[in-house]
Protein backbone atom coordinates (compact mmCIF):
# COMPACT_ATOMS: atom_id res chain seq x y z
CA UNK A 1 0.00 0.00 0.00
CA UNK A 2 0.95 3.58 -0.59
CA UNK A 3 0.45 7.06 0.37
CA UNK A 4 1.87 10.64 0.56
CA UNK A 5 2.50 11.95 3.99
CA UNK A 6 2.14 15.85 4.79
CA UNK A 7 3.23 17.69 7.93
CA UNK A 8 1.77 21.29 7.93
CA UNK A 9 1.71 24.20 8.50
CA UNK A 10 4.46 24.92 5.92
CA UNK A 11 4.69 28.31 4.02
CA UNK A 12 5.96 27.34 0.30
CA UNK A 13 8.12 29.54 -0.81
CA UNK A 14 10.56 29.30 -3.89
CA UNK A 15 10.82 28.15 -7.84
CA UNK A 16 9.33 24.88 -9.61
CA UNK A 17 9.92 24.49 -13.24
CA UNK A 18 6.03 23.78 -14.77
CA UNK A 19 5.95 20.20 -16.30
CA UNK A 20 4.36 19.96 -19.95
CA UNK A 21 0.87 19.78 -20.14
CA UNK A 22 -0.75 16.27 -19.43
CA UNK A 23 -3.88 17.41 -21.83
CA UNK A 24 -1.96 19.18 -24.63
CA UNK A 25 0.54 16.32 -24.68
CA UNK A 26 -2.25 12.82 -24.90
CA UNK A 27 -4.31 14.02 -27.97
CA UNK A 28 -0.85 15.13 -29.65
CA UNK A 29 0.80 11.54 -28.78
CA UNK A 30 -2.68 9.98 -30.44
CA UNK A 31 -1.98 12.86 -33.30
CA UNK A 32 1.35 11.09 -34.25
CA UNK A 33 -0.35 8.16 -35.49
CA UNK A 34 -1.59 10.10 -38.22
CA UNK A 35 2.33 10.59 -39.54
CA UNK A 36 4.58 7.39 -40.92
CA UNK A 37 7.81 8.27 -39.26
CA UNK A 38 9.10 9.53 -36.17
CA UNK A 39 7.37 11.93 -34.16
CA UNK A 40 9.78 13.89 -31.03
CA UNK A 41 7.49 15.81 -28.28
CA UNK A 42 9.76 17.88 -26.22
CA UNK A 43 8.79 18.56 -22.94
CA UNK A 44 6.06 15.31 -22.40
CA UNK A 45 5.42 14.82 -19.04
CA UNK A 46 6.40 11.82 -17.37
CA UNK A 47 3.53 10.83 -15.95
CA UNK A 48 1.44 7.64 -15.71
CA UNK A 49 -1.88 8.60 -18.25
CA UNK A 50 1.11 9.53 -20.62
CA UNK A 51 2.77 5.99 -19.92
CA UNK A 52 -0.86 4.63 -20.21
CA UNK A 53 -1.12 6.35 -23.90
CA UNK A 54 2.88 4.61 -24.74
CA UNK A 55 0.82 1.50 -23.68
CA UNK A 56 -1.79 2.35 -26.09
CA UNK A 57 0.31 3.34 -29.03
CA UNK A 58 2.41 0.02 -28.48
CA UNK A 59 -0.04 -1.64 -29.00
CA UNK A 60 -0.70 -1.24 -32.09
CA UNK A 61 2.95 -1.44 -33.42
CA UNK A 62 4.62 2.26 -32.54
CA UNK A 63 7.75 2.25 -31.16
CA UNK A 64 8.16 4.64 -28.23
CA UNK A 65 11.32 5.43 -26.90
CA UNK A 66 12.01 8.48 -23.80
CA UNK A 67 15.23 10.53 -23.68
CA UNK A 68 14.95 13.01 -20.89
CA UNK A 69 11.86 15.13 -21.55
CA UNK A 70 11.83 14.27 -25.09
CA UNK A 71 9.18 11.42 -26.39
CA UNK A 72 10.16 9.77 -29.48
CA UNK A 73 7.27 7.75 -31.62
CA UNK A 74 7.74 5.83 -34.34
CA UNK A 75 4.62 5.75 -36.42
CA UNK A 76 6.19 3.99 -39.42
CA UNK A 77 4.25 0.34 -38.98
CA UNK A 78 0.80 -0.21 -37.49
CA UNK A 79 0.66 -3.63 -37.55
CA UNK A 80 -2.84 -3.98 -35.65
CA UNK A 81 -5.83 -2.04 -35.40
CA UNK A 82 -7.37 -3.83 -32.19
CA UNK A 83 -6.31 -2.15 -28.80
CA UNK A 84 -6.31 -4.26 -25.31
CA UNK A 85 -9.01 -3.24 -22.94
CA UNK A 86 -6.86 -2.15 -20.17
CA UNK A 87 -4.87 0.32 -20.92
CA UNK A 88 -8.12 2.04 -23.09
CA UNK A 89 -10.19 1.79 -19.70
CA UNK A 90 -7.57 3.14 -17.87
CA UNK A 91 -8.11 7.01 -18.91
CA UNK A 92 -10.35 9.07 -20.81
CA UNK A 93 -7.86 10.08 -23.79
CA UNK A 94 -7.69 6.34 -25.33
CA UNK A 95 -11.20 7.46 -27.04
CA UNK A 96 -8.63 9.71 -29.43
CA UNK A 97 -7.69 7.03 -30.86
CA UNK A 98 -10.96 6.64 -32.65
CA UNK A 99 -10.24 9.55 -34.95
CA UNK A 100 -6.64 9.24 -35.25
CA UNK A 101 -7.19 5.18 -36.16
CA UNK A 102 -9.96 6.47 -38.89
CA UNK A 103 -7.60 8.64 -40.26
CA UNK A 104 -4.55 6.55 -40.57
CA UNK A 105 -6.30 2.49 -41.56
CA UNK A 106 -9.72 3.31 -41.51
CA UNK A 107 -10.51 0.74 -38.66
CA UNK A 108 -9.98 0.54 -34.50
CA UNK A 109 -11.64 -1.71 -32.15
CA UNK A 110 -10.90 -0.31 -28.15
CA UNK A 111 -12.52 -0.11 -25.24
CA UNK A 112 -15.07 2.73 -24.28
CA UNK A 113 -13.06 5.13 -22.16
CA UNK A 114 -11.92 5.32 -18.76
CA UNK A 115 -11.22 8.42 -16.43
CA UNK A 116 -11.91 10.10 -13.84
CA UNK A 117 -15.00 10.15 -11.97
CA UNK A 118 -16.76 13.47 -11.99
CA UNK A 119 -19.81 12.61 -14.23
CA UNK A 120 -21.00 10.43 -16.51
CA UNK A 121 -19.02 11.03 -19.22
CA UNK A 122 -20.84 10.03 -22.45
CA UNK A 123 -19.29 10.36 -25.25
CA UNK A 124 -22.08 10.87 -27.70
CA UNK A 125 -20.62 14.05 -29.02
CA UNK A 126 -17.85 11.98 -30.53
CA UNK A 127 -19.66 9.41 -32.09
CA UNK A 128 -22.15 11.87 -33.78
CA UNK A 129 -19.09 13.80 -35.65
CA UNK A 130 -17.46 10.92 -36.74
CA UNK A 131 -20.40 9.02 -38.09
CA UNK A 132 -21.11 12.22 -40.05
CA UNK A 133 -17.77 11.92 -41.43
CA UNK A 134 -18.58 8.15 -42.77
CA UNK A 135 -17.31 6.13 -40.00
CA UNK A 136 -19.37 3.07 -38.96
CA UNK A 137 -19.07 2.88 -35.40
CA UNK A 138 -20.82 -0.28 -33.17
CA UNK A 139 -21.06 -0.50 -29.27
CA UNK A 140 -21.39 -3.32 -27.72
CA UNK A 141 -19.93 -5.39 -24.85
CA UNK A 142 -18.25 -2.41 -23.90
CA UNK A 143 -16.02 -2.31 -26.81
CA UNK A 144 -16.26 0.18 -29.61
CA UNK A 145 -15.56 -1.01 -33.07
CA UNK A 146 -15.37 1.70 -35.96
CA UNK A 147 -14.60 1.36 -39.48
CA UNK A 148 -14.75 3.79 -42.77
CA UNK A 149 -13.24 3.36 -46.02
CA UNK A 150 -12.94 6.91 -46.60
CA UNK A 151 -13.68 9.39 -44.07
CA UNK A 152 -15.44 12.71 -45.89
CA UNK A 153 -15.06 16.62 -44.55
CA UNK A 154 -18.40 17.89 -43.57
CA UNK A 155 -19.46 20.88 -41.95
CA UNK A 156 -20.94 20.05 -38.79
CA UNK A 157 -21.68 21.89 -35.50
CA UNK A 158 -21.53 20.30 -31.95
CA UNK A 159 -24.11 20.49 -29.75
CA UNK A 160 -22.28 21.68 -27.02
CA UNK A 161 -18.68 22.58 -26.49
CA UNK A 162 -16.91 19.37 -25.62
CA UNK A 163 -12.56 19.14 -25.76
CA UNK A 164 -12.25 15.79 -26.32
CA UNK A 165 -15.10 15.65 -28.85
CA UNK A 166 -13.48 18.88 -31.07
CA UNK A 167 -10.07 16.92 -30.83
CA UNK A 168 -11.35 13.95 -32.14
CA UNK A 169 -13.11 15.83 -34.93
CA UNK A 170 -9.77 17.57 -36.10
CA UNK A 171 -7.64 14.10 -36.04
CA UNK A 172 -10.60 12.32 -38.50
CA UNK A 173 -10.12 15.68 -40.10
CA UNK A 174 -6.98 15.67 -40.79
CA UNK A 175 -7.62 12.37 -42.22
CA UNK A 176 -10.57 13.02 -44.47
CA UNK A 177 -11.21 13.83 -48.09
CA UNK A 178 -11.90 17.45 -48.57
CA UNK A 179 -12.67 20.59 -46.14
CA UNK A 180 -14.42 19.94 -42.78
CA UNK A 181 -15.90 22.94 -40.84
CA UNK A 182 -16.33 22.57 -37.74
CA UNK A 183 -19.09 24.87 -35.51
CA UNK A 184 -19.06 25.34 -31.22
CA UNK A 185 -15.83 24.17 -31.00
CA UNK A 186 -13.85 24.14 -27.92
CA UNK A 187 -11.45 26.98 -28.16
CA UNK A 188 -9.31 25.36 -24.88
CA UNK A 189 -5.67 25.79 -25.09
CA UNK A 190 -5.09 22.36 -25.91
CA UNK A 191 -7.38 22.35 -28.66
CA UNK A 192 -5.01 25.07 -30.02
CA UNK A 193 -2.04 23.07 -29.70
CA UNK A 194 -3.39 20.06 -31.23
CA UNK A 195 -4.10 22.50 -34.28
CA UNK A 196 -0.52 24.02 -34.09
CA UNK A 197 0.93 20.54 -34.40
CA UNK A 198 -1.05 19.49 -36.77
CA UNK A 199 -0.20 22.26 -38.68
CA UNK A 200 3.45 21.53 -38.33
CA UNK A 201 2.86 18.17 -40.08
CA UNK A 202 1.83 19.89 -43.13
CA UNK A 203 -2.24 20.17 -42.17
CA UNK A 204 -4.73 23.08 -43.18
CA UNK A 205 -6.34 24.66 -40.54
CA UNK A 206 -7.59 27.40 -39.47
CA UNK A 207 -9.62 29.14 -36.64
CA UNK A 208 -8.13 27.18 -33.83
CA UNK A 209 -9.23 29.13 -30.45
CA UNK A 210 -12.04 30.01 -31.76
CA UNK A 211 -15.31 28.01 -31.53
CA UNK A 212 -14.99 27.89 -35.47
CA UNK A 213 -12.24 25.93 -37.20
CA UNK A 214 -11.70 24.69 -40.73
CA UNK A 215 -9.34 21.57 -41.60
CA UNK A 216 -8.56 20.39 -45.51
CA UNK A 217 -7.27 17.00 -44.99
CA UNK A 218 -4.33 15.48 -46.60
CA UNK A 219 -2.63 12.50 -47.06
CA UNK A 220 0.96 13.59 -47.73
CA UNK A 221 2.16 14.59 -44.41
CA UNK A 222 5.27 14.02 -42.27
CA UNK A 223 6.33 13.55 -39.02
CA UNK A 224 8.82 15.77 -37.53
CA UNK A 225 9.53 17.49 -33.99
CA UNK A 226 7.13 19.67 -31.32
CA UNK A 227 7.35 21.13 -27.74
CA UNK A 228 4.37 20.73 -25.73
CA UNK A 229 3.39 23.82 -24.13
CA UNK A 230 3.29 24.36 -20.16
CA UNK A 231 1.06 22.31 -18.23
CA UNK A 232 -1.75 25.73 -17.20
CA UNK A 233 -3.75 22.95 -14.34
CA UNK A 234 -0.02 22.11 -12.69
CA UNK A 235 0.92 25.75 -12.85
CA UNK A 236 -2.34 26.81 -11.35
CA UNK A 237 -2.07 23.90 -8.78
CA UNK A 238 1.27 25.51 -7.26
CA UNK A 239 -0.06 28.56 -7.31
CA UNK A 240 -3.19 27.96 -5.17
CA UNK A 241 -0.47 25.57 -2.98
CA UNK A 242 1.38 28.78 -2.54
CA UNK A 243 -2.11 31.01 -2.01
CA UNK A 244 -2.90 28.49 0.84
CA UNK A 245 0.12 28.93 2.59
CA UNK A 246 0.39 32.64 2.10
CA UNK A 247 4.19 32.03 0.12
CA UNK A 248 5.59 33.41 -2.42
CA UNK A 249 6.01 30.74 -5.40
CA UNK A 250 7.78 31.33 -8.87
CA UNK A 251 6.29 29.38 -11.75
CA UNK A 252 8.99 28.91 -14.29
CA UNK A 253 8.08 28.02 -17.60
CA UNK A 254 4.06 28.73 -17.16
CA UNK A 255 2.62 30.88 -19.58
CA UNK A 256 -0.11 33.67 -18.04
CA UNK A 257 -2.25 33.86 -21.04
CA UNK A 258 -3.72 30.46 -21.08
CA UNK A 259 -4.13 31.65 -16.81
CA UNK A 260 -5.91 34.75 -16.93
CA UNK A 261 -9.52 33.50 -14.96
CA UNK A 262 -7.48 32.18 -12.86
CA UNK A 263 -4.91 35.51 -12.46
CA UNK A 264 -8.44 37.84 -12.08
CA UNK A 265 -9.27 34.95 -8.99
CA UNK A 266 -5.66 34.89 -7.15
CA UNK A 267 -5.68 39.23 -7.54
CA UNK A 268 -9.13 39.12 -5.93
CA UNK A 269 -7.84 37.01 -2.83
CA UNK A 270 -5.29 40.02 -2.62
CA UNK A 271 -2.49 37.78 -4.46
CA UNK A 272 0.31 39.58 -6.52
CA UNK A 273 2.46 38.38 -9.47
CA UNK A 274 4.71 39.50 -12.09
CA UNK A 275 5.82 38.25 -15.39
CA UNK A 276 9.18 38.07 -17.12
CA UNK A 277 11.34 35.85 -19.17
CA UNK A 278 9.17 32.98 -18.87
CA UNK A 279 8.64 33.09 -15.27
CA UNK A 280 5.63 33.48 -13.18
CA UNK A 281 5.98 35.36 -9.79
CA UNK A 282 3.73 34.80 -7.26
CA UNK A 283 3.82 36.79 -4.09
CA UNK A 284 0.96 35.29 -1.52
CA UNK A 285 1.30 37.33 1.49
CA UNK A 286 -1.37 39.51 1.44
CA UNK A 287 -3.92 36.61 0.35
CA UNK A 288 -7.32 36.11 2.00
CA UNK A 289 -10.96 34.97 1.20
CA UNK A 290 -13.00 38.22 0.92
CA UNK A 291 -16.07 37.60 2.07
CA UNK A 292 -18.53 36.76 -0.52
CA UNK A 293 -16.36 35.65 -3.41
CA UNK A 294 -18.19 34.12 -6.08
CA UNK A 295 -16.31 31.59 -8.78
CA UNK A 296 -18.46 30.25 -11.55
CA UNK A 297 -16.61 27.22 -13.83
CA UNK A 298 -16.52 27.21 -17.22
CA UNK A 299 -15.58 26.24 -20.71
CA UNK A 300 -12.66 28.81 -21.80
CA UNK A 301 -11.56 31.29 -20.94
CA UNK A 302 -14.11 31.27 -18.26
CA UNK A 303 -12.68 29.39 -15.04
CA UNK A 304 -11.30 25.92 -15.46
CA UNK A 305 -13.15 23.39 -14.29
CA UNK A 306 -9.58 21.27 -13.22
CA UNK A 307 -8.92 24.22 -10.61
CA UNK A 308 -12.24 23.76 -8.83
CA UNK A 309 -11.29 21.23 -6.26
CA UNK A 310 -7.68 22.43 -6.17
CA UNK A 311 -9.45 26.23 -5.22
CA UNK A 312 -11.87 25.28 -3.08
CA UNK A 313 -8.68 23.54 -0.83
CA UNK A 314 -7.37 26.70 -0.90
CA UNK A 315 -10.97 28.55 0.15
CA UNK A 316 -10.90 26.37 3.10
CA UNK A 317 -7.44 26.95 4.65
CA UNK A 318 -7.95 30.98 4.17
CA UNK A 319 -10.06 33.00 6.76
CA UNK A 320 -13.47 34.37 5.09
CA UNK A 321 -16.46 32.93 2.84
CA UNK A 322 -16.67 32.17 -0.75
CA UNK A 323 -18.62 30.37 -3.01
CA UNK A 324 -17.82 27.89 -6.17
CA UNK A 325 -20.47 26.76 -8.89
CA UNK A 326 -19.58 23.91 -10.89
CA UNK A 327 -20.84 24.12 -14.48
CA UNK A 328 -19.22 21.85 -16.46
CA UNK A 329 -19.24 18.52 -14.77
CA UNK A 330 -22.15 17.12 -12.91
CA UNK A 331 -20.00 14.81 -10.29
CA UNK A 332 -17.30 16.82 -9.41
CA UNK A 333 -17.62 17.79 -6.05
CA UNK A 334 -16.50 14.39 -4.38
CA UNK A 335 -13.49 15.95 -2.52
CA UNK A 336 -15.48 17.87 -0.33
CA UNK A 337 -16.18 14.73 2.13
CA UNK A 338 -12.33 14.15 2.35
CA UNK A 339 -11.50 17.97 3.04
CA UNK A 340 -13.97 18.17 5.81
CA UNK A 341 -12.24 15.20 7.63
CA UNK A 342 -9.60 18.16 7.43
CA UNK A 343 -11.95 20.48 9.50
CA UNK A 344 -13.00 22.40 6.17
CA UNK A 345 -16.61 23.90 6.32
CA UNK A 346 -18.24 23.56 2.98
CA UNK A 347 -21.74 23.62 2.62
CA UNK A 348 -23.04 21.62 -1.14
CA UNK A 349 -26.13 22.95 -2.65
CA UNK A 350 -26.91 21.76 -6.09
CA UNK A 351 -23.62 23.07 -8.17
CA UNK A 352 -22.55 25.30 -5.59
CA UNK A 353 -20.41 24.90 -2.99
CA UNK A 354 -20.24 27.45 0.06
CA UNK A 355 -17.27 27.41 1.74
CA UNK A 356 -16.37 28.86 5.06
CA UNK A 357 -12.42 29.52 5.59
CA UNK A 358 -10.65 27.89 9.27
CA UNK A 359 -7.66 26.51 10.21
CA UNK A 360 -7.51 22.71 9.19
CA UNK A 361 -6.03 19.72 10.73
CA UNK A 362 -4.16 16.96 9.53
CA UNK A 363 -6.17 13.55 8.82
CA UNK A 364 -6.20 10.65 6.82
CA UNK A 365 -7.89 11.14 3.65
CA UNK A 366 -8.56 9.33 0.12
CA UNK A 367 -8.09 11.18 -3.81
CA UNK A 368 -11.22 9.93 -5.24
CA UNK A 369 -10.09 11.41 -8.69
CA UNK A 370 -6.76 13.40 -9.96
CA UNK A 371 -7.74 17.55 -9.37
CA UNK A 372 -9.43 15.89 -6.11
CA UNK A 373 -5.75 14.45 -5.14
CA UNK A 374 -4.44 17.53 -5.73
CA UNK A 375 -6.39 19.53 -3.62
CA UNK A 376 -5.58 17.17 -0.80
CA UNK A 377 -2.06 18.07 -0.88
CA UNK A 378 -3.19 21.62 -1.41
CA UNK A 379 -5.37 21.16 2.19
CA UNK A 380 -2.71 18.95 3.62
CA UNK A 381 0.30 21.80 3.41
CA UNK A 382 -1.97 24.25 5.27
CA UNK A 383 -3.14 21.89 8.09
CA UNK A 384 -1.82 21.67 11.32
CA UNK A 385 -0.60 18.04 11.98
CA UNK A 386 0.23 14.93 9.70
CA UNK A 387 -2.04 14.36 6.38
CA UNK A 388 -1.92 11.03 4.81
CA UNK A 389 -3.24 10.74 1.08
CA UNK A 390 -4.27 7.54 -0.13
CA UNK A 391 -4.47 6.47 -3.57
CA UNK A 392 -1.65 8.33 -4.94
CA UNK A 393 -1.75 6.95 -8.14
CA UNK A 394 -4.65 9.17 -8.68
CA UNK A 395 -2.51 12.27 -8.65
CA UNK A 396 0.70 10.49 -10.29
CA UNK A 397 -1.71 10.31 -13.15
CA UNK A 398 -0.87 14.13 -14.49
CA UNK A 399 1.39 15.59 -11.88
CA UNK A 400 5.38 15.18 -12.37
CA UNK A 401 6.93 14.66 -9.38
CA UNK A 402 5.03 16.17 -7.07
CA UNK A 403 6.24 15.56 -3.81
CA UNK A 404 9.68 16.75 -5.32
CA UNK A 405 8.30 19.66 -6.91
CA UNK A 406 6.71 20.56 -2.90
CA UNK A 407 9.80 19.61 -1.15
CA UNK A 408 11.85 21.75 -3.51
CA UNK A 409 9.40 24.95 -2.08
CA UNK A 410 10.30 24.05 1.53
CA UNK A 411 6.68 21.60 2.19
CA UNK A 412 7.02 18.31 4.06
CA UNK A 413 5.78 15.86 1.21
CA UNK A 414 6.84 12.51 1.45
CA UNK A 415 5.51 8.96 -0.69
CA UNK A 416 5.03 6.32 1.84
CA UNK A 417 4.98 2.76 1.16
CA UNK A 418 4.53 -0.40 3.18
CA UNK A 419 4.75 -3.70 1.39
C1 LIG B 1 -11.11 17.27 -21.07
O1 LIG B 1 -12.02 16.22 -20.77
C2 LIG B 1 -9.98 17.17 -20.05
N1 LIG B 1 -9.31 15.88 -20.17
C3 LIG B 1 -10.56 17.31 -18.64
O2 LIG B 1 -9.47 17.27 -17.72
C4 LIG B 1 -11.25 18.65 -18.54
O3 LIG B 1 -11.86 18.77 -17.26
C5 LIG B 1 -12.34 18.76 -19.62
O4 LIG B 1 -11.75 18.55 -20.93
C6 LIG B 1 -13.03 20.11 -19.62
O5 LIG B 1 -12.11 21.12 -19.78
C7 LIG B 1 -8.38 15.70 -21.11
O6 LIG B 1 -8.09 16.59 -21.90
C8 LIG B 1 -7.68 14.38 -21.14
P1 LIG B 1 -15.40 17.59 -22.36
P2 LIG B 1 -13.21 15.86 -21.80
O7 LIG B 1 -15.69 16.66 -23.48
O8 LIG B 1 -12.75 16.05 -23.17
C9 LIG B 1 -19.95 16.43 -21.71
C10 LIG B 1 -8.20 16.46 -15.92
O9 LIG B 1 -8.39 16.52 -14.70
N2 LIG B 1 -19.80 15.56 -22.90
O10 LIG B 1 -15.02 19.00 -22.66
O11 LIG B 1 -13.75 14.55 -21.40
C11 LIG B 1 -19.12 15.95 -20.52
O12 LIG B 1 -19.80 14.95 -19.80
C12 LIG B 1 -9.36 16.14 -16.84
O13 LIG B 1 -7.10 16.68 -16.49
C13 LIG B 1 -20.94 14.97 -23.43
O14 LIG B 1 -22.05 15.15 -22.94
O15 LIG B 1 -14.27 16.98 -21.41
C14 LIG B 1 -18.93 17.22 -19.73
O16 LIG B 1 -20.07 17.45 -18.92
C15 LIG B 1 -10.65 15.86 -16.09
N3 LIG B 1 -20.80 14.17 -24.52
C16 LIG B 1 -18.84 18.31 -20.80
O17 LIG B 1 -19.40 17.73 -22.00
C17 LIG B 1 -19.58 13.94 -25.11
O18 LIG B 1 -19.52 13.20 -26.12
C18 LIG B 1 -17.42 18.74 -21.12
O19 LIG B 1 -16.66 17.57 -21.37
C19 LIG B 1 -18.43 14.55 -24.55
C20 LIG B 1 -18.56 15.37 -23.44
Amino acid sequence: MEWYEIEGPTRLDGKIAVQGSKNAALPVMAAALLFSGTSVLRRCPDIADVRTMEEILESVGVCTRREGDALYLDCTDIKCTVIPRGPAEKMRSSVMLLGSMLSRCGSVTIACPGGCTIGKRPIDLHIRVLEEMGAKIRMEHGMLSASCKTLRGVDFTFEKSSVGATENALLAAAGAVGTTVLRNCAREPEIVCLCRFLKSMGICIQGEGSDVICVSGSVCRSAGEFEIPADRIAAGTYLLAGAASHGQVTLEGADPGDMTALLEVYQKMGGQYEYNSGKLRTDSGRVRLPEGLQVRTGCYPGFPTDLQSPLMAAFSALSGLGSIEENIFEDRFRTVGELRRMGADISVSGSTAQVRGRALHGADVSACDLRGGAALVIAGLSAGGITRIYNPQYIERGYELMDEKIRGLGGRMYKRRIP
